[in-house]
């Protein structure tokens, strides 16, 4: 039933974007809600699917009614992109078209439930590839179509930074979180309330494509970020020192293209030969110039906050000489500290559908003509969700 109704509009046959659920609002630094085009009802809490589908990763996750995470699957397009470096958006596109329906039907499965059992879905609206986006944005409202069920746009952000909550739903509010991926380098003071304030961001790279940029000067793979830990782990961090750009005093932004441009003029001032011997030490140099910035940072920020607790999210989350820095930091000075598993810190569905519950719980709902938003900001559920509560 739901699969003819997807290839339906995977196809084409519904093609009538013609207007979006209500705009998202940003004011000042703020989250604010968006008004919707559907008059809110009361959900009753079941089972969720999410999905997400911005960029290379196909993913599709369950949770039950109570939040708990029954499935999480995630296809990674890595080998189809890999000979070109970076994400071709057309294959993107394709690729997602091609797995999405058995990606959900895995997901489905695996939380023993059927198709029937589902009460919500909440699929990435944005910000990612438009093409990528399109095909999970129309997948979803067609099987929200079929079931009869309603459907949430969440913003890709929003789900990262519902991803610490994942496993640690106790963790406490007020918190700073620091989102830290291929788009995104961002810091937030989330409110007990669960609203997000903008403390700081990037000002050019976000982390994550400072990682892909060094891996690509290093001649390394794509992507680059898991590439270059994994060399680094072979290598001396003080061999090699490179430019920690802090910016102004007391300042809660970032900055990473000097790092990039530092990278190569001592990659060229060397000899090819020196370059391969020293690779290791390069890649742990680059590293350590990236990840000491972001830990400063995010703990200077969780100072000047008068926060007790630190969440790190989002791909770069997944580095391991991150995560050891942040852990050694937390411990000595007695700090929360939420750091996904490795599953969530990555691209994927359980992060959406965390974020879409809260939505779904605050009574938001979306209508069927939300539309793939390639520059969303955020999305309702962040400044108007019922927090993380269980
Ligand atoms: O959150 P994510 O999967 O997608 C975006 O929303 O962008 O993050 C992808 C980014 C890429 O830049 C990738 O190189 C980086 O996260 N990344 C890492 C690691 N794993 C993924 N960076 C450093 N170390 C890692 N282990
Ligand atoms: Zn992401």
């Amino acid at each position: 039933m739901a699969s003819a109704a997807t290839r339906a509009v995977l196809f084409g046959l519904s093609q009538n974007n013609a207007f979006f659920i209500g705009p998202v609002r940003l004011i000042g630094n703020d989250f604010m809600m968006t008004s919707i085009e559907q008059p809110t009802s009361t959900w009753i809490p079941g089972p969720i699917l999410g999905i997400e589908t911005s960029c290379d990763e196909t993913a599709a996750s369950v949770l039950a009614a109570d939040g708990a995470v029954l499935s999480n699957i995630i296809t990674s397009q890595h080998a189809v992109h890999q000979r070109f470096g970076g994400v071709v958006p057309e294959l993107a596109s394709r690729a997602h078209i091609e797995s999405i329906e058995n990606i959900s039907a895995e997901a489905l499965q695996q939380a023993g439930l059927a198709w029937t059992d589902l009460t919500g879905i909440a699929v990435t609206q944005g910000p990612g590839l438009a093409g990528a986006l399109l095909v999970g944005v129309n997948y979803a409202k067609a099987l929200a179509y079929a079931l009869n069920i309603p459907v949430v746009g969440v913003s890709h952000l929003e789900g990262h930074i519902a991803s610490a909550w994942l496993q640690y739903p106790a963790f406490p509010l007020p918190c700073v979180v620091l989102v830290v991926s291929g788009g995104h380098t961002h810091l937030y003071y989330k409110e007990s309330s669960g609203r997000c304030r903008l403390l700081g961001s990037t000002r050019d790279d976000a982390a994550g494509e400072a990682f892909d940029k060094g891996a690509q000067l290093l001649g390394l793979e794509y992507p680059g970020g898991p590439a270059i830990d994994r060399l680094a782990r072979h290598g001396n961090p003080d061999t090699i020192t490179f430019p920690r750009s802090y910016l102004n005093k007391g300042s809660l932004d970032f900055s990473f293209s000097g790092l990039k441009t530092a990278l190569l003029y001592t990659l060229q001032a060397i000899h090819e030969k020196s370059r391969a011997a020293q690779a290791a030490d390069f890649a742990a140099g680059y590293q350590e110039a990236i990840v000491a910035v972001l830990v400063d940072k995010a703990f200077a920020a969780v100072r000047s906050s008068g926060a007790r607790a630190l969440a790190v999210v989002g791909g770069v989350s997944a580095n391991s000489r991150l995560r050891a820095l942040l852990q050694q930091r937390a411990t000595s000075e007695s700090l929360a500290l939420s750091l996904p598993p490795l599953a969530y810190c990555t691209d994927n569905a359980a992060m959406i559908a965390a974020a879409g519950r809260q939505a779904l719980r605050a009574g938001l709902r979306a209508s069927l003509d939300i539309d793939a938003q390639a520059s969303l900001s955020c999305s309702f559920g962040l400044s108007g969700s019922s927090g993380l509560s269980g």
